[in-house]
C-alpha cells in the first residue's frame, strides 16, 4: 500500500497543486494532503478555511483526504503511516530549498523518501503568492485557481 503526503500552506490552492493531488493519484493508494498550521506564519485563510477549500476541491478524487497538521512533516507522516513526500518543481528556484527540506526529512526519518513532480508547464509560473498579488488589485484570478476558491477570495478580499 503506498500512502503519500503532499505538505503544503495552500493560502490558498491553486489549479497547480490539483495538478499535482491528481497526478500522485496515479501513483499512491492514499493520498493525505497536509495542511501546515504554522502559527508563526499569518496567513490569508485559517487553516480550518484551507482544509474546507481543498475537501471542496477534491471531493471527486476518492484517494484524497486533507488532513491539518503541526510542527515536523515527518511526524505527520508517521503518524499516518505515509511512506513518501510528495512536492512540485516548478523551476530552479525552487529546487534549493526543497533540495534542503528533502535532505533534512531523510536525516530525521530515512524510512520517508521525498518525490518530486516536475510542475506541468501551464502551472510553472503559478504560486498562492501571485495569486494573492493579483486578487489584491482586483484582477481575474480564474485562470489560476478553483470556482471555489474564487468565491473564497472574494469574502475575504471585497473589491
Ligand atoms: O506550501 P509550502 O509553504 O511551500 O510548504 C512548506 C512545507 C509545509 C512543506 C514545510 O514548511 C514543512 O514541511 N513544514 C513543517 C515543518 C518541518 O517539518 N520542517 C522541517 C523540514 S525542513
Amino acid at each position: 500500500m503506498v500512502k503519500a503526503v503532499y505538505p503544503g500552506s495552500f493560502d490558498p490552492v491553486t489549479f497547480g497543486h490539483l495538478d499535482i493531488i491528481r497526478r500522485s493519484c496515479a501513483f499512491a493508494d492514499e493520498v493525505i494532503v497536509g495542511v501546515l498550521n504554522n502559527k508563526a506564519k499569518s496567513p490569508l485563510f485559517s487553516v480550518e478555511e484551507r482544509v474546507k477549500m481543498l475537501r471542496e476541491v477534491t471531493k471527486e478524487l476518492t484517494k484524497v483526504k486533507v488532513i491539518p497538521f503541526e510542527g515536523l512533516l515527518v511526524e505527520f507522516a508517521k503518524q499516518n503511516q505515509a511512506n513518501i513526500v510528495v512536492r512540485g518543481l516548478r523551476a530552479i528556484t525552487d529546487f534549493e530549498y526543497e533540495l534542503q527540506m528533502a535532505q533534512t526529512n531523510h536525516k530525521l526519518e530515512p524510512q520517508i523518501e521525498t518525490m518530486f513532480l516536475t510542475t506541468r508547464l501551464e502551472y510553472s509560473y503559478l504560486s498562492s503568492t501571485i495569486v494573492k498579488e493579483v486578487a489584491a488589485f482586483g484582477g481575474d484570478i480564474s485562470q489560476f485557481v478553483p470556482e471555489a476558491v474564487i468565491e473564497m477570495m472574494k469574502e475575504k478580499m471585497p473589491q
